[in-house]
C-alpha cells in the first residue's frame, strides 16, 4: 500500500507512522484520516508489528488540527458526518487497536491533533510541544472525541478551562496534569519512544491487547469494566503466552512470547 500523506517505517516489530504534510503543519485532511485508518488496520492485521509510534513530520508540529480549509463551508449535516466518520475510522479505531500506539507529540498538537494524541494509548512530548483544543475560537467545538477524552485524562475542571479558553499548554504543564506521561528534549523523542516500545515488547502481546480492552471498558457506556476484566483475565488462561509466561518464571528464564 502506498500513501501520499503519511510515511511508515518498520524496524524490530516497531512501526513508526509519520504524518507528512509539513507545509500544512500536518493538518488532518480527509485523505490523511483515511490513510491513517488504512495504515492502522494493516498494521493490526500484520502480526509482526507489536507497537506503533505516531509522530508528525518536521520539528514544529505533531498535528495542527483538522484541516480548517476543508470544512469551512460545511452544513450542519456535513459537520455531523465529518465528526462521526472521523471518530469511527480513526479516533475510536486507534483507541481500540489491539496493539499499543504511543503518540510522540513533537510540536503543536492542536484541535484534531491533540484529539488524535489523546486517542493513542499514551503520550510522550518533546519539550517544545504545545497542546490545546482551540475549536471554540473558530466557532465550533472539538468533534473527534476531545470533549470526552480530555476530561478523562486531566479532570473536568481543567478540561473545561482548556476548551473554554481555547488556550494552549506547554509540555511541562501537560506533564503536570497527566496529559502526557513524559517530556524529553526534542532530539531524544523518538529514541525515548522506542525504548518505551522495547519495554512493552518484552511482555505478552495477547495480555497487552486484553489489558487495553479492559482499561478502555471503563470509559464505554453500558459496559462494566470489572466484568470485562474478569472475562479477559479468564481468557488469558487459555493462551500459549500464559503457559509460556508462567513456565518461564518457574524455570527462571526469560519468556519467549508468540502472541498466541
Ligand atoms: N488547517 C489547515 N491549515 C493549517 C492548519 C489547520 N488546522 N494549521 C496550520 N495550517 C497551515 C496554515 O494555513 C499555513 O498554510 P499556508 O502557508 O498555505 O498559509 C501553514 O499551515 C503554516 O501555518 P502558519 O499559521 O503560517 O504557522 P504559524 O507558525 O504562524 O502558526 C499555529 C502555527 C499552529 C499557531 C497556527 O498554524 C494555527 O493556529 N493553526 C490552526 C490551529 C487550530 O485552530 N486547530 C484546530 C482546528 S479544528
Amino acid at each position: 500500500m502506498s500513501y501520499k500523506n503519511i510515511l511508515i517505517a518498520k524496524e524490530n516489530s516497531i512501526a513508526t507512522i509519520t504524518i507528512n504534510r509539513p507545509t500544512k503543519l500536518n493538518a488532518l485532511n480527509k485523505a490523511t484520516i483515511q490513510e491513517l485508518h488504512q495504515a492502522f488496520e494493516e498494521l493490526e492485521k500484520n502480526y509482526e508489528t507489536r507497537v506503533v509510534i505516531l509522530i508528525g513530520s518536521g520539528e514544529k508540529a505533531f498535528v495542527a488540527g483538522a484541516d480548517i480549509a476543508e470544512f469551512a463551508d460545511f452544513s450542519v449535516e456535513e459537520g455531523v458526518q465529518l465528526a462521526a466518520r472521523g471518530q469511527d475510522i480513526l479516533f475510536n479505531f486507534v483507541e481500540n487497536l489491539k496493539i499499543p500506539v504511543i503518540a510522540a507529540v513533537n510540536g503543536f498538537a492542536l484541535g484534531g491533533g491533540l484529539e488524535l494524541a489523546m486517542a493513542c494509548h499514551f503520550r510522550i512530548a518533546s519539550d517544545n510541544a504545545k497542546m490545546g483544543l482551540p475549536e471554540v475560537s473558530l466557532g465550533v467545538i472539538p468533534g473527534y472525541g476531545g470533549t470526552q477524552r480530555l476530561p478523562q485524562l486531566i479532570g473536568k475542571g481543567r478540561a473545561m478551562e482548556m476548551i473554554l479558553t481555547a488556550g494552549m499548554v506547554t509540555a511541562d504543564e501537560a506533564y503536570r496534569t497527566g496529559l502526557v506521561n513524559h517530556v524529553v528534549p526534542q532530539p531524544e523523542l523518538l529514541e525515548f519512544c522506542n525504548a518505551m516500545a522495547q519495554k512493552i515488547m518484552k511482555n505478552s502481546p495477547v495480555a497487552i491487547s486484553k489489558a487495553i480492552k479492559a482499561i478502555n471498558a471503563n470509559y464505554k457506556d453500558g459496559e462494566n469494566g470489572f466484568e470485562t476484566e474478569i472475562k479477559s483475565f479468564g481468557k488469558c488462561f487459555g493462551t500459549d503466552d500464559f503457559k509460556e509466561g508462567t513456565t518461564a518464571f518457574l524455570e527462571k528464564r526469560k519468556a519467549v512470547f508468540t502472541g498466541a
